[in-house]
């Protein structure tokens, strides 16, 4: 080779090579993907309320599973939103172990979180925990499925279309989408922290948009700390409540023309440190006589009823849409907003297992203003766990803030498993109404071992918890997280909350909020000093990832997979009245509407858990656009659609499912028809697909 050739091109290419190369490690490799993850939408308890006997009969709005993948060329990590309760131990291990199996390593206990949203209106029995899932007669193998199935596929989706991408950062404050459910609770944080905060719970919304060089903006996490429960207790449609129909008009707005759970734009609106944060913002009211309840005990006098909470709407549907509709006009604005602020700067994270109770530090104690010795206690819930929340209150007549005990009501807990004195020592004044960390039967009953994880994009940390941090914890976590992480690397850094991650453990409180024993602080589980150690173990964890420390793992949760019973049967079979078949249509719908009117039919079906039609649909309303010519216009995802499904006849397995469509403003006038597909399971064994349709009719203006 001569030097002429050697200069002209071998070193040009040399040049482009790195130039290429400089480029690349610059820059992000992101990802987004979505997958449906609807559980069984019958005859399933719902986890959330805790409440026996609510369980599913049909599908409001579908679940899905939103995941986005970042890497820096050199690491990467995964954060994904659940519309889910919570995330489970069992359900990250199990979507690690399907990972593991496709691409090695790069994905695992380490560098993924799992988040649920907190809707209170999914099917339960996935957390193997026993407190966890005894108000759903135990564990349910298809739920758990569903959302293994649905979150190993979005990180697939995301992996699959990884590319080349720049990441931005933006808040902005959504002013009437909240308000504190606790606020005594809140005000026994001393007054010149308070003083430091305009509202007793965050108002601020903080989104990560993601924008593809090829592709433009393919996603957005939002995170908005706000319970999901503008739908109540009485709620049996599946949904995934306020957070959920956000991420729906958001990614409707961004894919137009797609059906919900499709397209291309990914928008997750992710849980925070919603603890104490009810988007029931008219307020409790004595549900009888609509006065005031107690403002400490959210108790009400005899005869006046329940204290509850209730939304901006005339009904839970409306105010589910309301408060959705203002988070999501928030997040909106900041994803189309060009001024975000870019993220630059390497991927990290680090993650430990924790053991709660054998816990010990010396650390400051706010209660005492001292550093001290500081310890975990074996889990324990206390007697306010039992009076629920304003949000949904609970079954008996326990009232919030209660800080004695009841003879007979410890003869019940003693009966189950007594706590020892110390146990008692340890969480006082917590009374103990459920001594969980002593119970063994059949399985553990609340969690000892739990995740503690931080994940790192440039300079903004995502800390993720294992449960629902109240407003003002969440805020002495991320103020403590910042500052180690200034402290160890001299650089500013951006923290984010972000709640029920990859396991739970209820509540966390502040140790002075701990010491009111509403309903969070009861159900913080280790202890008055709870948030103590998580403050601790998190500026440990980030002074580890700002050094490059090296961390032990910590202990493995224990396995309970071979112990979990459940009191759920399995379909038996389906069978329908002689004459008719299955998806005969039984209710026709009339043969004219106009905008603003529902549209209700009625068929003959099989139980919907024969087949939960995942990335599919119970139903279709389609539209007519030539003689043989239909187009889907909505599935069960849409708001405007329900489905619901009734057994009509037990012993003979007869059921029924009847679809309503309230025909949106938006509607194009024309001919429409309503279809409806199921499975039935046949008496002498086998599923079977099937499917039925209604006449034709017209909607006018
Ligand atoms: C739930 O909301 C509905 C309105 O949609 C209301 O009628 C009902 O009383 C509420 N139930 C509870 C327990 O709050
Ligand atoms: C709609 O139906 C009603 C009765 O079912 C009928 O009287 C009316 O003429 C219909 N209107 C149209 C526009 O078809």
């Amino acid at each position: 080779m001569d030097s002429e050739m050697y200069l002209k091109k071998i070193i040009p290419t040399l040049l482009i090579i790195w130039n290429l190369a400089v480029t690349m490690t610059e820059g992000y490799q992101i990802g987004v993907g979505r997958a449906d993850c609807t559980g069984p939408a019958v005859e399933i308890g719902f986890m959330g309320y805790a409440k026996l006997g609510q369980k599913g009969s049909g599908i409001h709005l579908r679940q899905f599973s939103r995941a986005f993948v970042v890497s820096d060329n050199e690491k990467r990590l995964a954060f994904v939103s659940v519309d889910a309760g919570m995330m489970g131990h069992p359900v990250k291990r199990e979507v690690i172990r399907r990972l593991h199996k496709t691409y090695g390593n790069l994905y695992n206990f380490d560098n993924v979180v799992l988040s649920g949203t907190h809707t209170h209106g999914g099917p339960g029995g996935f957390l193997m925990d026993v407190l966890y899932d005894i108000s759903i007669l135990g564990f349910v193998p298809q739920t758990f499925a569903a959302l293994v199935d649905g979150i190993y596929l979005s990180i697939v989706r995301a992996h699959e279309t990884m590319g080349s991408g720049e990441i931005y950062i933006g808040t902005t404050t959504v002013l009437d989408a909240s308000i504190n459910r606790s606020p005594t609770s809140y005000l026994e944080n001393p007054a010149e922290e308070r003083k430091q905060y305009q509202y007793n719970v965050d108002k601020e919304l903080t989104l990560i948009k993601f924008v593809s060089d090829k592709e433009g903006l393919i996603g957005a996490v939002s995170w908005f700390a706000v319970h999901p429960t503008s739908m109540n207790n009485s709620n049996q449609l599946v949904t995934s409540d306020n957070v959920g129909y956000a991420s729906i008009l958001l990614e409707t707005e961004m894919n137009p023309g797609a059906m919900p759970g499709k397209g291309r734009f990914v928008g997750a609106f992710a849980s925070s440190n919603l603890g104490d944060v009810s988007p029931n913002i008219m307020g409790p009211k004595c549900q009888i006589t609509g006065n005031s309840c107690d403002i400490q005990t959210s108790a009400c006098p005899q005869g006046e009823g329940e204290c509850v909470a209730s939304g901006p709407g005339r009904d839970m549907f409306e105010s589910t849409k309301k408060i959705a509709t203002r988070i999501y006009n928030a997040a909106s604005k900041l994803v189309k907003n060009s001024e975000l602020r870019k993220i630059t700067g390497s991927v990290d994270y680090i993650h430990q297992f924790v053991d709660m109770p054998n816990y010990r530090t010396i650390a400051y104690n706010p209660l005492t203003r001292r550093n001290e010795a500081i310890r975990g206690c074996i889990p324990a819930m206390g007697y306010s766990f039992a009076a629920g929340t304003t949000d949904g209150p609970g079954a008996f007549d326990f009232k919030q803030g209660t800080r004695n005990d009841n003879p007979l009501w410890n003869a019940v807990r003693d009966f189950i498993v007594p706590p020892t004195d110390e146990d008692i020592d340890c969480q006082s004044p917590k009374p103990i109404l459920v001594a969980t960390g002593r119970a063994r039967f059949p399985s553990e009953w609340q969690p000892k071992i739990v995740a503690t994880q931080i994940l790192k994009i440039g300079d903004v940390l995502i800390t993720a918890v294992p449960g629902e941090f109240t407003t003002m914890a969440g805020r002495r976590l991320r103020n403590q997280v910042r500052k180690a992480a200034v402290e160890a690397s001299k650089e500013e850094f951006q923290v984010i909350l972000a709640g029920l991650s990859n396991m739970y453990t209820s509540y966390i409180t502040t140790p002075e909020e701990y010491r009111a024993q509403r309903y969070e602080a009861a159900s913080t589980i280790y202890g008055p000093q709870t948030l103590t150690i998580y403050i601790d173990q998190y500026q440990k964890l980030t002074k580890a990832l700002m050094k490059q420390i090296r961390i032990k793992p910590g202990p493995d949760p224990p396995k309970l997979d071979s112990q979990v019973i459940s009191f759920n049967t399995g379909v038996l079979f389906d069978a329908h009245r002689i004459g008719y078949d299955f998806g005969a249509c039984l209710i026709e719908p009339h043969s004219n509407y106009s905008i603003g009117e529902t549209v209700r039919s009625s068929f003959i079906s099989g139980n919907p858990r024969n087949n939960l039609l995942l990335e599919k649909t119970f139903l279709t309303v389609e539209r007519q656009t030539g003689k043989d010519n239909w187009e889907v216009v909505l599935t069960d995802a849409n708001w405007e659609t329900r489905f619901e499904w009734e057994r009509v006849n037990v012993l003979l397995g007869f059921s029924e499912v009847h679809i309503s469509w309230e025909i949106g403003e938006d509607t194009e006038p024309g001919i429409y028809r309503i279809k409806h597909f199921g499975h039935y399971k046949y008496i002498l064994g086998g599923v079977f697909p099937y499917e039925g349709t209604t006449r034709h009719f017209t909607v006018s203006d």
